[in-house]
């Protein structure tokens, strides 16, 4: 058995494409003021029209196999976390290892909504510690801005596209993942979901006139969730690492609502100082959201080799995770 495993590269790709509130102020019936005061969103980025999920993906690992110095054929597994793959099937981590000729590895997708990248983290991570794997690549990737309906004001302002990659190797224990928690509620599966395209409602003429291709959310709902779900994650992350809330120098949280950030920290009585923030600039990214916090929380300087760091995602399903670390 290895102690544990530590992220020894990242990488990141957001598209180019800018679309700020003033942007969708001609698009649907809303305004810059509700969407910031009510979100924290100034902007996000929207793939091209030729950009699938893979392409951002692939962009992102690319780079963290740079960082960590680890080359694509050594590379034993390659989880993508995402709720927008290229296709249903196959599975857009298969895509991914051809196009980075990772031949040697094996492939799979992880559908855990917004809370993927944490859930495969975790699986990875696993692997390594059960001597299964020594070099995992672990994707976040979504194209959300493909599947969200451009006429609906209450989701269609709240989402980017972006992906996030790391690469796991073994580490000693001292640095590295400390800790993991995730959960799932099943009763909440109706409160954020594309209802039609799988075997319940097959895609047909009717499923696309009644939109049921889209997001669907409860937002109200998913907002009392979040805030009460994500101070217990991260109070289990740090009993289960052997640390105290108090002793963390950066929370990496989900970013999906300014306000959910603050009533989690709020709840948690942790200052909102501590909570890294980039949903202004990016939007609710899903499963890339907490991977390209993270690096940019390194890119920053917000988190430095020794720091004690708590990752936190949540999402559809529903689902959560946390994950304790210590950086470096
Ligand atoms: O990764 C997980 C994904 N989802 C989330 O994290 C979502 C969690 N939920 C939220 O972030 C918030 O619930 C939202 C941002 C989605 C909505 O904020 P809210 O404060 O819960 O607003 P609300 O849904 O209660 O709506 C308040 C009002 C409504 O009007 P009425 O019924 O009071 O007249 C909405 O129709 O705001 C209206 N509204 C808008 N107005 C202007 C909804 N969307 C917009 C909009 N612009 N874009």
């Amino acid at each position: 058995m290895v102690g544990s495993s530590r992220i020894a590269g990242m990488g990141r790709c957001v598209p180019e494409r800018v679309l700020t509130n003033a942007d969708l102020e001609q698009r649907v019936h809303t305004t810059d003021e509700w969407i910031t005061a009510r979100t924290g969103i100034r902007e996000r980025r929207i793939a091209r029209e030729d950009q699938a999920t893979s392409d951002l993906a692939l962009e992102a690992a690319r780079e963290a196999l740079r960082a960590a110095s680890v080359s694509a054929e050594d590379l034993d597994l390659i989880l993508v976390g995402t709720a927008t793959p290229d296709a249903l099937f196959p599975a857009t981590a298969c895509i991914l290892q051809d196009r980075l000729g990772a031949r040697a590895s094996a492939a799979v997708d992880i559908s855990a909504a917004c809370s993927s990248f944490v859930y495969a983290l975790a699986m990875g991570h696993a692997y390594i510690v059960a001597g299964m794997a020594r070099r995992v690549l672990v994707v976040g990737a979504d194209t959300l801005s493909k599947i969200v309906n451009w006429e609906d004001r209450a989701t269609c302002v709240l989402f980017g596209d972006a992906a996030g990659a790391v690469v796991l190797v073994p580490s000693d224990g001292r640095r590295g993942i400390l800790s993991f928690w995730l959960g799932s509620d099943g009763s909440g599966a109706s409160l954020i979901a594309q209802p039609a395209g799988g075997s319940r409602l097959p895609a047909s003429r009717e499923t696309v006139e009644r939109g049921l291709h889209y997001i669907t959310m409860n937002g109200r709902e998913v907002f009392k969730f979040a805030t009460r779900v994500i101070p217990r994650a991260i109070e289990e992350a740090c009993r289960r690492a052997g640390v105290d809330p108090e002793e963390v120098d950066l929370f990496i949280p989900h970013q999906a609502n300014i306000r959910i950030i603050q009533a989690a920290a709020e709840r948690l009585g942790q200052p909102l100082e501590k909570f890294f923030v980039n949903v202004d600039r990016y939007g609710n990214t899903s499963a890339a959201s907490v991977p390209v916090a993270l690096y940019e929380a390194v890119a920053t300087g917000r988190l430095r080799s020794g720091d004690l760091a708590v990752l936190v995602a949540f999402g559809a399903g529903l689902t959560w995770g946390s994950c304790a670390l210590r950086w470096g």
